[in-house]
């Protein structure tokens, strides 16, 4: 058997949601008539109650679209040190924008106002600007934790008041809205831009939003283009993003109850040296000194179950729709 828990992003499309895309409507996005895309951009902007939204190929695209439109050089972006933005995105922010970081040393990628606030450069030339504060949610360096919705609501309302717009990397935003029993327009409405994936746990296999206002989105859109992410017959993706927005939301709660099985097993293994709590589909566990990461993972391996490192002794699981019973059974039978 093999259990692939390298990430959420190896999933396979279903046979309903390879219906759906055989069957999508499509015409030219890059023209603007694909009406499938345009339901897709429609649909998500309408859940997070922003005004628009714009179908891209990846998380990574639409994070450094939303960078490339807020900041310009010398400013700079402010960002948890564990941000996707940061560490994972081939130091996009300085090739594409010209901007440096201001990194929080938050608790597993989230920080408090306070921390935010000592960090804003005033109007000081000795200061780059602060152009723009970025969230992720849930944090994936920080074992999928998601962000105290108050916590948000603080940060967001001194942005507003401070006017520095304020982002948010949700590619498993629907993991942390699902963890909290949260709405959409619950978490839309404390940000200018949310970039959110439809290729991880949602299952679809490729793309992702980017949604804000209507004047935000008309520049993003030319970014878009600059980048190579303009996309022809879109629609038979962006019909998979709407079946998977139909279809793969609730069971996001499989995902988090097998990822608790996983925690529970671990936590009683003498080869495990810590671990972070788990709080969604993602579980980080350290190993202990003396075992060697590289012939663990190997050993894993050769078992079927296949896992990435996340550092040094660190490895990483991550659940998702091809995780059945069987597999969580075969798993932790193996650990
Ligand atoms: C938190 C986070 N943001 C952004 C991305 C980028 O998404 P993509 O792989 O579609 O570029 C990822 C990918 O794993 C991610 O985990």
């Amino acid at each position: 058997m093999i259990v692939d828990l390298r990430s959420d992003t190896v999933t396979q499309p279903s046979a309903e949601m390879k219906n759906a895309m055989l069957h999508a409507i499509v015409g030219d996005d890059v023209l603007g008539d694909d009406p499938t895309v345009i339901q897709l951009e429609e649909l998500v902007a309408n859940r997070f109650g922003h005004e628009a939204a714009l179908f891209c190929p990846s998380g990574t695209m639409t994070n450094q679209i939303a960078i490339k439109v807020y900041t310009n050089a010398p400013g700079e972006v402010i960002c948890d040190e564990l941000a996707h933005i940061y560490r994972y995105e081939g130091g996009g922010m300085a090739f594409n924008s010209g901007v440096s970081n201001r990194l929080i040393h938050g608790d597993r990628g989230r920080f408090t106002l306070e921390q935010l606030q000592a960090e804003v450069n005033p109007d000081d030339v000795h200061f780059p600007p602060t152009q723009l504060v970025a969230l992720e949610n849930t944090c994936n360096k920080g074992g999928g934790c998601y962000w105290k919705m108050s916590e948000i609501e603080r940060i967001a309302t001194f942005c507003r008041t401070e006017g520095i717009p304020i982002h948010l990397d949700g590619a498993r935003l629907y993991n942390a809205l699902v963890a909290q029993k949260t709405s959409e327009a619950e978490m839309g409405k404390h940000f200018d831009s949310i970039s959110l994936c439809l290729s991880k746990g949602l299952g679809a296999p490729v793309g992702s939003l980017l949604t804000g206002t209507k004047d935000f989105i008309k520049k993003a859109k030319r970014i878009r283009k600059i980048f190579g992410g303009g996309m022809r017959q879109a629609g038979y993706l962006a019909a998979a993003g709407i079946y998977a927005l139909d279809n793969n939301v609730e069971r996001l709660e499989i995902d988090h109850a097998n990822a608790k099985k996983i925690e529970k097993v671990l936590h009683a293994m003498s080869f495990v040296k810590s671990m972070k709590p788990v709080d969604t589909n993602i579980v980080i566990f350290t190993l202990q000194d003396d075992i060697n990461l590289i012939d663990y993972l190997a050993k894993l391996e050769q078992k079927g179950i296949k896992a990435v490192s996340m550092g040094a002794q660190t490895v990483r699981f991550v659940t998702h729709l091809g995780i059945g019973e069987a597999e969580i059974e075969y798993l932790l039978k193996t650990l």
